[in-house]
């Protein structure tokens, strides 16, 4: 199965599109863009950029496609492919990665083997070409892993051109964001893994594989260490399953790093979510195999940071277990104590999540970390509070809070804050136990995140609820149904962040 297989570069050039070895160019086209926006470009196809913009057949509309022939003998690309980008005002770096994702997916349609596309947007060029490279790499990522008929569609090779006036920063800023790209569909190959499959003993394997081979030092934990550590929420979960349960430990310690900051990433593993006892319906279950993908998330992050050298310490943890009703499953009303010390009383043993992400804050609090963000399909409550495009972003301080969004954003990972008043715990009371693990439906993804934040020991923390946003129901332009990726590479770009002021 493959792991932590490494793609092949993307070349960067600001030679003259005439000149290109490819078979296409793909070149992102806003709206208002007149014929001349690209230099040679409508003389070159015979003026049928003219013709189809005279003639409204194209007019740049957000990832409209024009395919065009290339006419003059001079030129050695034999097609363009125009993507529309839509309004030019909002050609930002997110933007541009949409667009290249979108291209990249229909050079892959079409059969091409060589493609380029020409970076063009608002803002840095370094910047813009990074995302340029992760849209094309995320366009490579394959759902059909076990089919079995025809081969997947073959991955091109990919070519970024720049304007002669950039400058040197641009090839590593391609070279980053392939790296950031591949992490993030490394990620969603975890997600789309079936339970039979991803078992958490195997996810283990796997996360250890990937983020091992960059560098990153892996501990798995088994069942008896788990036991000895006291987390009883984890243990709790894991009692209905015939599968025994794992903590992945996941620490990147860069010589000559300061000793703090530590940001310790803490990702969902659940490689299926039954609901336990209090069971799902039938219907739409076979989604819960992806319900380990903040898990994924964490491991594939930790390969990005160790493979960009980020210049400060990293721990990661993922509780990974199953959610099964087996003969010793929890049941509603049991207590379950926490590796912290708290007591919990189980409501509902589908609010699984938040059980084991309660032990996996605590553990790392206890390897040092000084800043936490956990991630996790943890609500459907989100999905009803910000739909499938939004991340729920919740935690504390509020300074803390906005830089992960910040940071989410120039990510291309979509998130907006929501709040965590203070009476929100009367939701949690229980009447035997510190806690409840559920507090009804009003509110559900911030109850949920209540929960959670008796966990994180009064550090700086943020939650990601991505139950809406890790994976893609309906295909996109630029994205497939199925796994996303999403925080992958929020989560590398944050321990990058971290050292400046306003990162
Ligand atoms: N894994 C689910 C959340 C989920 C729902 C993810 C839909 C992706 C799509 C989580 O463990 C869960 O079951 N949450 C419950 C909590 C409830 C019992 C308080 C939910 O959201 O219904
Ligand atoms: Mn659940
Ligand atoms: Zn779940």
């Amino acid at each position: 199965m493959p792991t932590a297989q490494m793609t092949t570069p993307i070349t960067c050039t600001s030679d003259p599109l005439a000149g290109l070895d490819v078979d296409l160019v793909i070149v992102p086209w806003f709206e208002g863009d007149t014929a001349s926006a690209a230099e040679g470009l409508d003389a070159a196809s015979g003026g049928e950029i003219t013709r189809a913009l005279a003639s409204k057949e194209w007019q740049g509309k957000a990832f409209d496609l024009l395919t065009i022939g290339i006419v003059d003998r001079g030129w050695r690309p034999r097609r363009v492919a125009l993507v529309g980008g839509g309004a030019r005002e909002a050609a930002t770096s997110d933007q541009l990665r949409k667009i290249a994702a979108a291209g990249g997916l229909a050079a892959r349609q079409k059969r091409v083997e060589r493609v380029a596309l020409l970076v063009r947007g608002q803002g840095d060029p370094a910047e813009l070409a990074k995302a340029v490279a992760e849209g094309l790499t995320l366009s490579e990522f394959n759902a059909g892993s076990y089919k079995t008929g025809d081969p997947p569609l073959p991955v091109p090779s990919w070519t970024v051109v720049v304007e002669k006036t950039a400058d040197s920063r641009i090839a590593a800023a391609v070279n980053r964001g392939r790296i950031l790209g591949d992490c993030s569909n490394l990620s969603r190959q975890l997600a789309n893994e079936p339970g039979n499959t991803l078992t958490p003993r195997e996810f283990a394997r796997r996360a250890a594989a990937i983020a091992g081979e960059a560098g990153v030092r892996v501990e798995i934990l088994d069942e008896h260490q788990i036991a000895e550590l006291g987390m009883g929420l984890l243990l709790g979960v894991a009692r209905g399953s015939d599968e025994p349960p794992r903590v992945i430990v996941f620490r990147y310690d860069p010589p000559g790093a300061p000793a703090t900051p530590v940001l310790g990433l803490v990702g969902k593993g659940i490689t299926f979510d039954t609901g336990g006892i209090s069971i799902k319906p039938a219907e739409g279950m076979e989604r819960m195999k992806d319900d380990m993908a903040g898990g994924a998330a964490v491991a594939c992050a930790m390969r990005a940071i160790a493979l960009l050298q980020a210049p400060i310490r990293v721990v990661g943890v993922v509780p990974t277990t199953e959610n099964m009703p087996g003969g010793r499953a929890i049941k509603p009303g049991d207590i379950l104590k926490s590796a912290e010390g708290k007591t919990v009383e189980v409501i509902n043993t589908d609010a699984e999540g938040r059980l084991v992400l309660g032990d996996g804050l605590w553990y790392a609090r206890q390897l040092g970390a000084t800043h936490l963000v956990d991630v996790a399909t943890l609500t459907g409550a989100v999905v009803v509070a910000l739909g499938k495009n939004v991340t729920g972003l919740f935690g504390t301080p509020d300074e803390w809070v906005d830089r992960v969004h910040r940071v989410a954003d120039r990510a291309g990972d979509r998130a907006w804050p929501m709040p965590l008043f203070d009476d929100y715990r009367e939701q949690l009371k229980s009447d035997i136990a510190d806690m409840t693990n559920t507090g009804g439906r009003p509110a559900g993804s911030v109850t949920a995140a209540m929960f959670l934040k008796e966990f994180s020991g009064g550090l700086p923390w943020a939650h990601l609820d991505i139950a809406g946003t890790a994976w893609a129901e309906e295909a996109k332009p630029f994205l497939p149904k199925g796994p996303s990726g999403v925080a992958v590479r929020t989560l590398a770009e944050l321990a990058f962040a971290m050292k400046e002021p306003n990162g």
